[in-house]
């Protein structure tokens, strides 16, 4: 069984992630909406969220209030801190998404460090069965992808997002450069535009606004 899925991304009102200036407190608030089992990031997500702290940092200890597993996508085995990352700050534990491509050494070194991981897919990280392991091996049943347009993009173009929501900051940004919150190939028919249905909006402080839909599946 898939997991019930909710993407929550903060971006300026042209849907761009650089620059858009994100009330992180508020940002957190509204992610605490969700009681969620796990949180799924991409490497580039957690590279970036952890590029400031030393690889010789203190590890991080677990936590014992900590509900919500950190599950990442790092089908190249790009993140070796994994000692800072693991447990901090809220995470009960971590567990790693890799693919039959991903470097044996990276694999050997999950396993010698006891973190949890998951091999579907052959060249790229299978999100959808790795969706399906997730749930059939640590009973997740609700998660919250906090990251990217690349990861967000692979999972709403695999049609495994449930529902969205975006917290609509004050400003427009702009570039050429793929920062939405959707980065995935071209359409080449309006066809493949997903429907969504407005389930929640509301304006908050920062002249920030809240927008919730959920995903409109064809089946349904
Ligand atoms: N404003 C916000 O709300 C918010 C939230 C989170 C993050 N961010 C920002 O977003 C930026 C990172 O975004 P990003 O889009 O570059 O990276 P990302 O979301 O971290 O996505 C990259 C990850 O997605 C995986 N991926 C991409 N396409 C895939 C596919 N078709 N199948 C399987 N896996 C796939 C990659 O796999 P591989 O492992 O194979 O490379 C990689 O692990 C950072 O700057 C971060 O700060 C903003």
């Amino acid at each position: 069984m898939l997991p019930h899925v909710i993407l929550h991304n903060a971006a300026s009102v042209d849907g761009r992630m650089d620059w858009p200036n994100v009330d992180l407190g508020l940002y957190y608030e509204l992610a605490a909406h969700w009681p969620v089992d796990a949180m799924l990031s991409g490497s580039e997500t957690i590279l970036a969220a952890y590029a400031a702290t030393p690889a010789d940092a203190p590890a991080a200890e677990p936590s014992p209030e900590a509900q919500t597993l950190l599950v990442v996508v790092d089908g190249r085995g790009r993140i070796h801190k994994w000692t800072q990352i693991r447990y901090s700050p809220y995470w009960r534990d971590t567990i790693v998404l890799c693919s039959r491509a991903t470097p044996i050494e990276y694999i050997t070194e999950l396993q010698e460090q006891g973190i949890a991981h998951i091999i579907a897919g052959d060249d790229r990280v299978d999100l959808c069965a790795a969706l399906e392991e997730l749930n059939a091996r640590f009973g997740v049943k609700t998660i919250r992808v906090d990251s990217g347009g690349a990861l967000n993009g692979a999972l709403l173009r695999a049609g495994l997002i449930d529902e969205v929501s975006v917290l609509i900051t004050p400003t427009l940004v702009g570039g050429t450069t793929p920062r939405s919150i959707f980065t995935a190939p071209d359409l080449t028919s309006p066809d493949g535009a997903i429907p969504l249905k407005l389930t929640h909006v509301e304006q908050l402080r920062g002249e920030t606004v809240w927008v919730r839909y959920a995903i409109v599946k064809s089946d349904e």
